[in-house]
């Protein structure tokens, strides 16, 4: 090997490394905020940070992944960990978003790399689960990722109170509000992501956001209902809580002095707030959640077994054997190479009896544990 060979194979080396996905520097992360929002939200006034504060923030910079190209930032993904509270345990959900490459840089697989990396770190986070927002669904399955998941948006295009007599609410359309108070609410939701009062104040400031609240006779909030989320979820309610008489009352309100209809997103299992609008003749729309990838299949199949064994189911099988699912119960085991379908049995929006036909034993084991209860609320959504 001569010399000039030799030189030849390091510069490959170095222009390889030189675009390999990695996290921006201290110095980078404005660079890379501009490079988002010229690319993501050309013209408006403020950066796309201002609309994810928790995913975009300077401080998250060690989620971000850009690829560097004689200096210029040409692709980017974020990945930001959601720690979430369900009544089967805690789940480590990796969420994505703020995927792009700049318009001449396209179809060279730099996304397909940064969405690895992506993956990679998230599986170095201990994330049970990937997911994401969008309409590219065969871009993404490429990667592993299936549309799973049960979202139901329900249509707010009529007066809710019906004129019957409602307890009196006090509304208040605004954004300063106490975020411990609207925290109390959101920790009474079966599924909820872990925030703290500092990120429920940064979430209050995102723009082109309407907040709105309802308080009772003693000045307590009862309800609270969040519309639009930065460029995103315009005329979509998209993070609520309270009881349901009171959120009812609240949409009602917010229909009448918004002037417009607006969708309600709700998880699937909201059973009562869906029925409650449902009864009024609001049109419901069963949908999925996201696209979702299983990110760790051993720590994620130990929570579901830890709950069928909670409900006194001790002979589920659910395992990973060496990139073959194997599923049932007892002796009836049944099996999948595909982690797509796997993650669409395990998270719906269908029943698994809808899904497959199943044994006597294994159906009724199946239909009490699963699909899991999965939510992220719209100020998660990355
Ligand atoms: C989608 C996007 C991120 C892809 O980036 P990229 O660096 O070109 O992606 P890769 O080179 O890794 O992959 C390109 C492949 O995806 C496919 N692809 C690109 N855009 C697609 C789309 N809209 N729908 C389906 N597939 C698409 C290409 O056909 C190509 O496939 P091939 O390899 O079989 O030829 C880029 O087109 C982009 O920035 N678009 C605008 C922003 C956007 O839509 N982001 C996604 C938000 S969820």
């Amino acid at each position: 090997m001569d010399g000039s060979q030799v030189s030849r194979i390091q510069n490959a080396t170095i222009d390889e490394t030189a675009k390999a996905p990695r996290a921006p520097t201290e110095a980078e992360w404005s660079t890379t905020i501009d490079f988002l929002t010229r690319n993501l939200r050309p013209g408006i006034s403020g950066t796309i940070a201002d609309e994810y504060p928790l995913s975009l923030g300077r401080s998250q910079r060690h989620n971000m992944r850009v690829i560097v190209d004689d200096g210029q930032i040409i692709a980017h993904a974020v990945m930001k960990p959601i720690v979430v509270k369900t009544p089967i345990g805690v789940f480590k959900v990796a969420g994505l978003g703020s995927v792009v490459t700049s318009e001449n840089n396209r179809n060279q697989g730099h996304s397909t790399r940064i969405i690895e990396s992506c993956l990679s770190a998230a599986k170095d986070a201990d994330c049970d689960l990937a997911i994401l927002w969008t309409d590219l669904f065969d871009f993404y399955r490429r990667m592993g990722f299936e549309l799973a998941g049960s979202e139901v948006s329900v249509l707010i295009d009529r007066d809710l109170t019906n004129g019957a007599a409602t307890p009196t609410f006090k509304f208040v359309d605004s954004s300063k509000i106490a975020p411990d108070a609207l925290l109390r609410l959101f920790q009474q939701h079966s599924v909820s992501s872990h925030r703290t009062t500092d990120e429920i104040r940064a979430l209050l400031s995102i723009p082109n956001s309407r907040v709105s609240t309802a308080w009772d006779a003693s000045g307590k909030m009862v309800a609270y209902a969040i519309e639009g989320k930065g460029a995103d979820l315009d005329g979509y309610v998209h993070e609520w809580g309270g009881s349901s008489s009171s959120l009812v009352a609240l949409l009602s309100h917010m229909r009448a002095t918004q002037k417009r209809d607006l969708r309600l997103i709700a998880p699937g299992h909201a059973h009562n707030l869906i029925a409650k609008l449902e009864s009024q003749g609001c049109e419901v729309h069963r949908g999925y959640l996201g696209m979702v990838k299983i990110i760790n299949a051993e720590s994620f199949f130990a929570k579901i077994h830890r709950q069928a064994r909670a409900l006194g189911i001790s002979d589920l099988v659910l395992e990973d054997s060496g990139g073959v699912f194997k599923f049932g119960r007892g002796k009836n085991i049944y099996s999948t190479s595909s982690a797509t379908d796997l993650v669409k049995l395990l998270l719906g929006p269908e029943k698994p009896t809808a899904l497959h036909s199943f044994d006597p034993a294994t159906s009724n084991a199946f239909e009490q544990v699963l699909p899991i209860r999965l939510w992220i609320w719209g100020w998660d959504s990355v």
